[in-house]
């Protein structure tokens, strides 16, 4: 016989506890439980065994991903996606996690592949008319305009769809318990249900999800551990550049990063991001210099630019963006420590242009040698790229995939880079400059001339 209990589950951490408390004493977070029913079953009875199988045996067809048609998508699945699965899209509202995921279903849906669209979030009309713009509407596609998750399950179960989007799982709400949509309890609940009907019917199921401002899914972060892939769709609100990446996947690498452009037209691919965020670039400026960085196991070529100037205010100011602000106060540390180059009096602002966002160590010499030009007043060559990771003693240190790196560079037209001692050669027309520490690196760079 089973019996009803109350629960209280942390919204930040999940922590349950079986009284409601102003203080979660998991996260330490106020006010942050809720109540979730939960159901606590007696012992079970003397049960024969369930039937077991050699490993060997099982099908493995079925977790062959198929591909959605959309080459950064794909790339970020390893392939596609995979029958049976539920992947959660989350980012924040606005960024264009319904634009995407209705070019996937247009785009399945183009390739033969039945799919269900749940829109719990817009009126169909709307979604018929973004869908409209964003290209020919197959057939296939079906709308639902309901938020009843069993409403939801029962069409499935009548469909049979390969691909099903429920836009968005806040807006999903379970009857048989209490609680509004977007409560940590029902959010839980109605992934729960989604995720038995994706393994009963063979569809792959994506749940889209907001995302708050701090990062967190609201609600619901133990969807994380119910559901197959993560996928986190970002983007800064002032560039058109939106990046897909997997947080988590059961099926293949989290490596991977898909990147876009929001267009009038919808989501493009961006196909040769290097020559995309190098085309507005100035050559013949102090505080600046090129950088082939990783994003994924792409090579992605970006500017990191730096301003040096009197300081304004009492203290010394220190700003990034795309870059974290520890990165650049190690740089000017290191700098005035081992490159005798004294940024202490100024306010300094790093930047990586293009909205790109890394934490990629291979941009330190980059950062610290942009610093140091900055400082001296003296453009760097426009043809010079730089590539390595400073250590506090100073000292230069490879990267991972510098060869990667350095045939990118090459292919966009870059004829130096200055790397550490260790670095192997690259392609030939590549001209490296090896050095050991970061002060023979500025002083090397300086001697490289400007045209
Ligand atoms: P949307 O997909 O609705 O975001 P989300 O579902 O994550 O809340 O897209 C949001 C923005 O994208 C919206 O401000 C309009 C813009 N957009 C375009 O620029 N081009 C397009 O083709 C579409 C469909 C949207
Ligand atoms: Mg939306």
């Amino acid at each position: 016989m089973a019996k009803q209990r109350r629960v209280f589950v942390c919204r930040e951490c999940s922590t349950t506890s079986v009284s409601w408390t102003g203080r979660c004493t998991g996260c330490g977070e106020w006010a942050t439980l809720e109540e979730s029913a939960a159901t606590a079953k007696s012992p079970r009875s003397s049960a024969a065994p369930p039937a077991h199988q050699t490993l060997l045996s099982i099908d493995r067809t079925t977790s062959i991903p198929i591909p959605t048609g959309l080459s950064e998508v794909d790339r970020v699945l390893g392939g596609g996606i995979v029958a049976g699965s539920v992947a959660l899209l989350s980012g924040e509202p606005g960024i264009g996690k319904s634009t995407l995921s209705l070019q996937i279903v247009q785009s399945v849906a183009a390739s033969g592949g039945s799919v269900l669209l749940v829109t719990g979030e817009e009126a169909p009309s709307q979604v018929a008319g973004r869908a409209d713009r964003l290209g020919p509407i197959p057939p296939t596609v079906s709308v639902l305009d309901v938020v009843d998750v069993h409403a939801v399950t029962a069409t499935i179960a009548e469909l049979g769809p390969q691909l099903v989007v429920v836009d968005s799982i806040q807006t999903m709400h379970d009857g048989d318990l209490d609680g509004a949509p977007g409560s940590v309890s029902q959010v839980r609940q109605v992934a729960g249900h989604l995720v038995a009907a994706a393994k009963r019917h063979g569809c792959t199921i994506i749940l889209i999800g907001h995302v708050t401002k701090d990062g967190t899914l609201a609600g619901p972060r133990q969807l994380e551990h119910v559901v197959d892939t993560v996928l986190s769709f970002e983007g800064d609100r002032n560039s058109d550049l939106r990046r897909l990446r997997a947080a988590k996947h059961r099926f293949g690498a989290t490596t991977e990063v898909g990147l876009f452009e929001m267009t009038y037209e919808g989501l493009k691919p961006v196909l040769d991001p290097s020559a995309r965020f190098l085309a507005d670039r100035l050559t013949d400026i102090a505080g600046s210099v090129v950088v082939p960085i990783l994003e994924g196991h792409r090579p992605l070529m970006v500017e990191v630019q730096t301003l040096v100037q009197a300081r304004a205010e009492a203290s010394s100011q220190r700003t990034t963006q795309g870059v974290g602000v520890a990165r650049l106060k190690l740089a000017i540390a290191v700098l005035a420590g081992r490159a005798g180059i004294d940024l202490g009096p100024y306010d300094v602002f790093a930047s990586v242009a293009g909205g790109v966002k890394t934490e990629d160590p291979g941009l330190d010499l980059g950062l610290a040698l942009a610093l140091a030009s900055g400082a001296a007043g003296e453009p760097i060559a426009a043809s010079v790229v730089a590539i390595g990771e400073v250590g506090l003693a100073g000292e230069l240190r490879s990267v991972p995939r510098m060869d990667l790196r350095l045939h990118e560079a090459y292919r966009v037209g870059y004829r130096t880079a200055i790397v550490p001692s260790s670095c192997l050669d690259g392609p030939s027309g590549l001209r490296l400059i090896r050095c050991q520490r970061l002060d023979q690196a500025v002083q090397a760079t300086s001697r490289v001339r400007v045209g």
